[in-house]
């Protein structure tokens, strides 16, 4: 749903954020238990630089 509506935003040139859920085991950046692709093809770490992106941000990738 949040894939859905990022990308519906997206594509109406509205800015649009979102706030992300992952398994965290550490909560500091250490473990890369909480990392996502970014747009950039960079990884993300939810737990330290979100858990709130910029739609855009993130590799909609499912
Ligand atoms: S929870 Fe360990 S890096 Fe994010």
């Amino acid at each position: 749903m949040m894939r859905i509506a990022a990308r519906k935003a997206m594509d109406a040139d509205i800015p649009c954020m979102v706030s992300l859920e992952t398994h965290m085991a550490c909560g500091l950046g250490a473990c890369l238990g909480c990392t996502l692709t970014g747009a950039d093809g960079h990884y993300i770490h939810v737990c330290k630089q979100g858990p709130v992106f910029n739609a855009d941000e993130v590799a909609w990738t499912l």
